[in-house]
């Protein structure tokens, strides 16, 4: 079982968008997904037309052991989904006094079979909902807007990573930095590719998500890029990335 934490705590970047439609592309590989919403903004909740306020328990309840993941589901799509809602904002503040704050999602995941992917989307932070992210994950996926200040922020979060492999979770790897909203006609963007591709070498993944305004569109009828305009660029991309994930496979 892969499991996957897309984060990156600048925000706007692409977190949710790509943890709801890499979910749904490896879900049409016939791959069995999990995806997790660790946001209080819950925008992949909504993202999915799932109504969070209207859902008994969320990600909360799991967080301070009140149920179990598997209590929680809802299916979308033919993915199994763990929605959050904005009371994740409370839960992160009643985490920080409760023991093992940092485990509680790898205590969670631990007893959950049945899936190739866990999809994991990250808040615009490195709070201790991120934490138990990193904490539970296998393996990295980093969305970055090809702009300024993106590779100031992607060295903060590497120290941070180290900091988790030196504890925590020492198994933990960098599949990929994934380029997000990129226009390969605008300059600055082909120059922040190529110092990413100086710093992190083979991480950078070779799909890159283009610009594309049917993903900015799709959350809004909560569908993912694929069920909303399946021959969109967006639907392209997020393929690609399924299929190079697979690919690539567990680092
Ligand atoms: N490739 C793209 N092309 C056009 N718009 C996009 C693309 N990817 C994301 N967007 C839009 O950009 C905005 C930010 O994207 P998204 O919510 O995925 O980022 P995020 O990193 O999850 O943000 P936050 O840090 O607030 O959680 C959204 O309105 C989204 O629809
Ligand atoms: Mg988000």
């Amino acid at each position: 079982m892969r499991i996957i934490a897309v984060l990156n705590q600048k925000g706007g970047v692409g977190k949710t968008s790509t943890s709801v439609n890499l979910g749904a592309g490896l879900a049409r590989q016939k791959q069995r997904v999990l995806l997790l919403d660790l946001d209080p903004q819950a925008h992949l909740t909504y993202s999915l037309g799932i109504m969070a306020h209207e859902l008994p328990r969320t990600m909360g309840a799991v967080l301070m052991g009140e149920c179990s993941l598997m209590d929680v589901l809802t299916d979308v799509n033919g993915m199994d989904v763990v929605g959050a809602s904005v009371a994740l904002a409370g839960t992160e503040v009643d985490l920080a006094g409760v023991a093992n704050r940092e485990t509680r999602l790898r205590d969670a995941l631990a007893d959950v079979e049945g899936y190739d992917f866990v999809v994991m989307d990250c808040p615009p932070n490195l709070g201790l909902l991120t934490l138990n992210a990193m904490t539970a994950a296998t393996e990295l996926l980093v969305p970055v807007q090809p702009e300024f200040l993106a590779l100031q922020s992607l060295g903060k979060l590497m120290a941070t990573v180290k900091t988790i492999q030196d504890g925590w979770n020492p198994a933990l790897r960098l599949t990929g930095v994934l380029l997000t909203r990129y226009h390969r006609q605008k300059r600055l963007n082909r120059e922040t590719r190529q110092s990413i591709k100086d710093y992190f070498g083979s991480a950078l993944l070779d799909t890159t998500i283009r610009d594309n305004i049917s993903l900015a569109e799709a959350p809004s009828f909560g569908q993912d890029i694929f069920t909303y305009k399946p021959g969109s660029n967006g639907a392209d991309d997020y393929r690609n990335l399924a299929l190079e994930l697979l690919r690539r496979g567990a680092p």
